[in-house]
């Protein structure tokens, strides 16, 4: 990216959303470049003239905000409590495996996938539970795991 068109869609979006709802841009930054650039977080620091430190403690508070390249697939695995409890950290593992992925990258190098823990989707009977996109896998196994990961390449 370069910061002539960053200034360009960080305008347009302080445009559309307004200067005073920062979440409400974040999040249309957000869906733009599926994640926040650090770069496009300085221009919008200046232009809205807030202070970068507040940006980013928005950005680290809100688990739906990323700092760094997602993936098109994003893949929700959930640990809470009910899912743990039925072996939802053997999913992560699955998927990751499944995915390529060494044990500290969460996102594929084609940025087809990222794989991230959530605590708790709300939909705890079918525990456990994955969501990719907005597609919801409740009862989830490992085998059901790579047949699910297979429609999304
Ligand atoms: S703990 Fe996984 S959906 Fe609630």
């Amino acid at each position: 990216m370069n910061s002539v068109s960053d200034e360009k869609i960080v305008d347009k979006i302080i445009k559309k959303v307004g200067g005073s709802s920062l979440i409400a841009i974040l999040q249309e930054l957000q869906f733009h470049y599926n994640y926040l650039p650090e770069q496009v977080l300085g221009l919008l620091s200046k232009k809205l003239e807030v202070p970068l430190s507040k940006i980013f403690s928005l950005t680290t508070f809100y688990q739906s905000f990323s700092l760094k390249p997602r993936g098109k697939n994003l893949v929700k695995v959930c640990l809470g409590t009910a899912c743990h409890v039925k072996s939802g950290d053997n999913l992560l593992e699955k998927a990751k495996r499944d995915l390529n992925l060494s044990d500290e990258d969460m996102t594929t190098k084609d940025l087809g996938f990222t794989v991230e823990k959530v605590r708790c989707l709300g939909c705890c009977s079918l525990a456990p539970v994955v969501l990719i996109n907005k597609d919801t896998y409740g009862s989830m196994t490992q085998e059901k795991m790579s047949k699910v990961l297979k429609k999304y390449i």
